[in-house]
């Protein structure tokens, strides 16, 4: 490299290294509080995060007509979505037949589940009663559930799940 290159070269990093402290993508801005805890909406099984609300699988039966039942099938099984109910065999069978009934080891995650994701070309449209209703309804659709017994934040948590204990914990305390 000539003398004269060289010295552009350090004069270039030096241009550099001067802008990198003041420049920015200028992308978005900062996310305000309220911003935040409209995204940390996270379920837990124990019921923590669950909103105020209730639905009984009678009217979840609707609900999922109206907003499901074009991807995932009547009663859950037969559309070109995921299976949600009514698996033919269970887990231990080659291939396992994954539904909520058989896999999912909460049933607080199905009302997570929905509310962050489903419908899928429209999520955030169903109210809390409504989320409610549908887990509901899909959880009647996996004997899980009586069609009348209202879920809320009380009961939803209580729901014996099947496979429950089926998966292995990779923390320290094992929950
Ligand atoms: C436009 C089509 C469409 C509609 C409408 C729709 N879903 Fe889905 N749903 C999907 C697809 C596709 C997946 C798989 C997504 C993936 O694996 O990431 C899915 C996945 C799911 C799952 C997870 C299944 C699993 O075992 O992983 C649940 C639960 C679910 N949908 C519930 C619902 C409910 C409840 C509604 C109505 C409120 C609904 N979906 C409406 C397309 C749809």
């Amino acid at each position: 490299m000539s003398m004269r290159n060289c010295f552009w070269g350090l004069m270039m990093v030096g241009a550099f290294s001067a802008q990198a402290e003041v420049l920015t993508p200028h992308l978005g801005k900062p996310a305000s509080k309220e911003l935040l805890s409209a995204w940390s909406n996270d379920i837990f099984p124990d019921g923590t995060g669950l909103p105020a609300g209730q639905g009984t699988a009678a009217q979840g039966k609707v609900v999922y007509q109206q907003y499901c039942q074009n991807c995932h099938g009547p009663e859950g099984k037969g559309g070109s979505a995921d299976e949600l109910a009514g698996a033919a065999h269970g887990l231990k069978d080659n291939p396992p037949d994954k539904t909520i009934g058989t896999y999912w080891p909460y049933a607080s995650t199905v009302f997570d589940f929905t509310r962050r994701t489903m419908p899928l070309d429209r999520p955030g449209v169903l109210s809390n009663d409504q989320l409610y209703a549908v887990t509901a309804y899909l959880l009647h659709l996996n004997n899980l559930l009586d069609q009348d017994r209202v879920l809320n934040a009380e009961t939803l948590p209580t729901i014996p799940m099947p496979n429950r204990d089926g998966f292995v914990s990779n923390y320290p305390d094992g929950k």
